[in-house]
Formats: structure tokens, sequence, C-alpha cells
């Protein structure tokens, strides 16, 4: 893990041109998803991040070759694909509890390392291991390794979700369509990056209907066959975007956003002033003046991204007016915070909410990333600070997003690696 942080100077409008790339949260569970086939896959549009890297370690130590070739990856799966997903590779990445579904599908038995918590809050895994146990597998948790065994094979159950969890879902579904029978998931999460993963299982072959409604029904089929795919647009990359120029009254062109998958944040950024235009291949944000504050609270999608929280309160923070911010998904979201404040932000937490006092400007200082988005937002936040500003902990933001502080750069910032 590098040391390196970032050095921002604040004052930036950012204006000019983005190209997003696919969806961290989608290509990771593609790849996992290749173990339920024997032979080669293809898959394009494979955005240039640590955790990509993290899961070929990963399929790899499982016993797959994975060779990139610019944005594409190719996987070649062995007939019989090791069962054991060690801790060293899967604490590095939460992702990595999707080889679960797949490995007990495909083998009949799966060992992988419980991957733990993070800096968003404890995750736990009770809704995968519940799925695989209706479908007849036997599972349980010994010295920190999750251990599932069908040896017979996995039977089609109904599930019903207490939360429409996304790694549940796919879990769920990666398994089911190898079962035997029906698998019916009620109360399943809608995003887009379902819907992604079961086109290509529906491309290898599995029978899938329901997808992005909160009723999927999986029947099962005896094999699948590899496929070639690309991977969805990043929505949560194509928002921190449309609030990038919503948060230095800038003005962005984001080729490849996808305005259907964003509907609610783009409805938000409207409310706040913003000017939002579909271009071909995109959409256009811009604003000319000092956001309006907005109250908002994160849900499962089609609800506004739990991923998106930290960039909704980095521009109310600077807005004008007050606001309340809810987070809804994740209890330690607003760890990030804490950093914001270093940098002047008015806020107060009570229980899951936020309650922001919008001021001007902030003040540039140190501060840390916790993970990810709240890397990310703290780099916008460094834009509208006054001053320089460091972020420290860049490998968080170098795990989601391909050379972030390059593109700032590009749209005028003043940004340094070191
Ligand atoms: C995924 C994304 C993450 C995104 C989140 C919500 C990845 C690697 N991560 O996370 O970026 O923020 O979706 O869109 O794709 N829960 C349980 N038991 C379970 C499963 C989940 O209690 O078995 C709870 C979690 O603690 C959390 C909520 O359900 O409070 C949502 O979790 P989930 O949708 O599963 O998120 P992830 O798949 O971990």
């Amino acid at each position: 893990m590098s040391h390196d942080r970032f050095r921002i100077a604040g004052g930036a409008r950012l204006k000019g041109e983005v190209v997003v790339t696919g969806a961290k949260n989608s290509v990771l569970k593609l790849m996992a998803a290749s173990l339920l086939t024997e032979g080669q896959i293809r898959i394009s549009n494979v955005p240039d991040i640590a955790d990509v890297e993290i899961m070929s370690d990963l399929l790899t130590r499982l016993g797959c070759t994975v060779t990139r070739d610019g944005a594409e990856l190719i996987i070649e799966v062995p007939a019989k694909p090791h069962h054991r997903a060690d801790y060293e590779l899967v604490r590095k990445m939460r992702a990595s509890i999707n080889v679960l579904g797949p490995l007990v599908a495909r083998l009949g038995s799966a060992e992988v390392a419980l991957p733990g918590g993070d800096a968003i809050g404890s995750r736990g895994i009770d809704f995968h291991i519940r799925g695989l146990q209706a479908m007849g597998a036997t599972a349980h948790i010994e010295h920190g390794y999750v251990i599932a065994e069908a040896p017979n094979g996995l039977t089609g159950a109904a599930v019903t979700l207490d939360f429409p969890s996304v790694g549940a879902t796919e879990n769920i579904m990666t398994a089911a369509v190898l079962a035997k029978g029906v698998t019916t998931i009620d109360n399943a999460a809608r995003e887009p990056d379902i819907v992604d993963l079961g086109e290509f299982l529906i491309s290898m072959g599995a029978k899938i209907e329901g997808l992005g409604t909160p009723l999927i029904t999986i029947t099962g089929v005896a094999k699948l066959n590899p496929a070639n795919h690309r991977v969805v647009t990043d929505r949560i990359i194509a928002g921190t975007w449309a609030f990038a120029a919503a948060i230095t009254q800038g003005d962005i062109t984001i080729h490849g956003a996808r305005a259907d998958h964003m509907e609610v944040m783009l409805d938000k950024l409207a409310s706040a002033g913003a000017i939002i235009t579909s271009t071909s291949d995109g959409i256009r944000v811009k604003m000319d003046h000092r956001p309006r504050a907005i109250d908002v609270a994160t849900l499962p999608y089609p609800g506004f991204a739990t991923d998106l929280l930290p960039f909704i309160i980095t521009m109310n923070s600077i807005a004008d007016g007050h606001s309340i911010v809810t987070e809804n998904v994740f209890e330690s979201r607003f760890m990030f915070v804490n950093e914001l404040v270093r940098l002047g932000a008015q806020i107060t937490i009570d229980g899951h909410h936020a309650s922001i006092d919008g001021i001007p400007e902030l003040s540039g200082a140190p501060v840390e990333a916790t993970d990810i988005r709240a890397g990310a937002g703290l780099m916008l936040a460094a834009l509208v600070a006054e001053g320089e500003t460091t972020v420290n902990g860049a490998f968080h933001v170098d795990r989601g997003y391909p050379l972030f502080a390059e593109q700032l750069s590009a749209l005028g910032a003043k940004v340094t690696r070191e």
C-alpha cells in the first residue's frame, strides 16, 4: 500500500470533458462470476484501478490465468478451480466475497475468508449465508472463514432478503444459476450492477427473469458457457463528476454517463441549481452560481446512492442554506465528516442524520481519506477550500478512480501527487 498523498490548491472551477469507464462495482462481480464456467471469458471497458488487480490476483490464486490487454481482460478458467480464497487477498477488498456463490455452485464447496468490516461500517454476510443454506448448502464460519458445502449440488429455493443487499443478491444469483430448479430472490437489489451481472450470466446460458425489479427468478441450468461482456458505465464516477461541476461552479461534459442510472441524483443537483443537459453520449453539468442546500436521504437503488454521500455533504457544506443529509445504508459513512470539519465545514451529526450549515468557502488543511468515496469527496472539497489541502491515503482513491488527479488537472485544478 503506497503512502502517497495529494496536494491540492483551492479555487479552481472545473471546466472541460471527462470520459467515464466501466463500473468498479460491476467488473469485480463479472470477474468473480467467470468462475461459473470453464474456458475463456473476455471482459471489455475494464477500468484501470487497483481493485481489478486484487480480483485478478484472487482469480489467479484460484487457478485462473488473467491477462490484461488495454481495457480488455481475458480470463482463462480451468476445469477445476481451487476452492479456497485466503484472508491475505480477501482482506484487501470486500468484493472478494463474490467468489463464494460461484465456487459453491460449480465445485460443491468453498472456503472464503470473511472480508471483515471497513471504514464505512460493519458489513454483514448473514444474508449471503442464509441464501446458500436455503438452497441446501451447509454453511458455517470457522477460524475466520465461511465454509460452504453442497456436495450433491444446490437446489432452487425461495429467498427473501431483509434488506435489498447488493452483495447478497449477487452471491445468491450466481449460485442459483447452476442449482436444480427455480430460485426466487424477493426484495432483491435493483442496481445497474445487478442487471449487468445478470445479463452476463444470461449470455453464458443462464435463465434469469426480473432483473432490475425486486423479484428475480432464476431457473437453474446444468452448465454455463464462456461469453464476452462489456462492463456498464460507472454511475458513481459519473455522479462524482456531476457533483464536481456543481461544487466548483464549473461546467463538465461527462462522456459515457447514463442519465437513466442517475435520475434521483440529477434531480437533486437540478434542485441545487445545476443546469443539466443530455449530450450525444452522456450529460453536461453546469453551475453558474453558489449551489442551494438540499436535503437528501440515501437509499438502495433507485434511491440516492450511499456512495455519493461524501459529494452531497461537500456540496451542502459550501451551499446557500441549511440541510439535513440522512444515511440509511452504511452507519459509519459519517467518519468522512470529521475530516470535512477540519476544512471548516459546519456539520453536526445526530445518529444517522448530518445537519449542515452552508458557508461560502472552506479552509485548506491536511486531511485523511478513510475510504474510496471519502477520498474523492475530500479532493473536491479541497477545490473549494481557501489555500492548500493535502489528502493523505491516495491509495483509497486509486481503488476506485482511474487517474483521478490527472483528470482533475485536465479540468483546471492544481493537483500534485507526492
Ligand atoms: C455494495 C458496494 C458498495 C455500495 C453498496 C450499496 C461493492 C464491493 N460494494 O456493497 O460500494 O455502497 O453496495 O449500494 O460492490 N447487510 C447485512 N447482511 C448481509 C449483507 C448486507 O446486514 O448479509 C447490510 C450491510 O451491513 C449494509 C446493507 O445491508 O448495511 C447494504 O449492504 P450491501 O448492499 O450488501 O452492500 P455491499 O454489497 O457490501
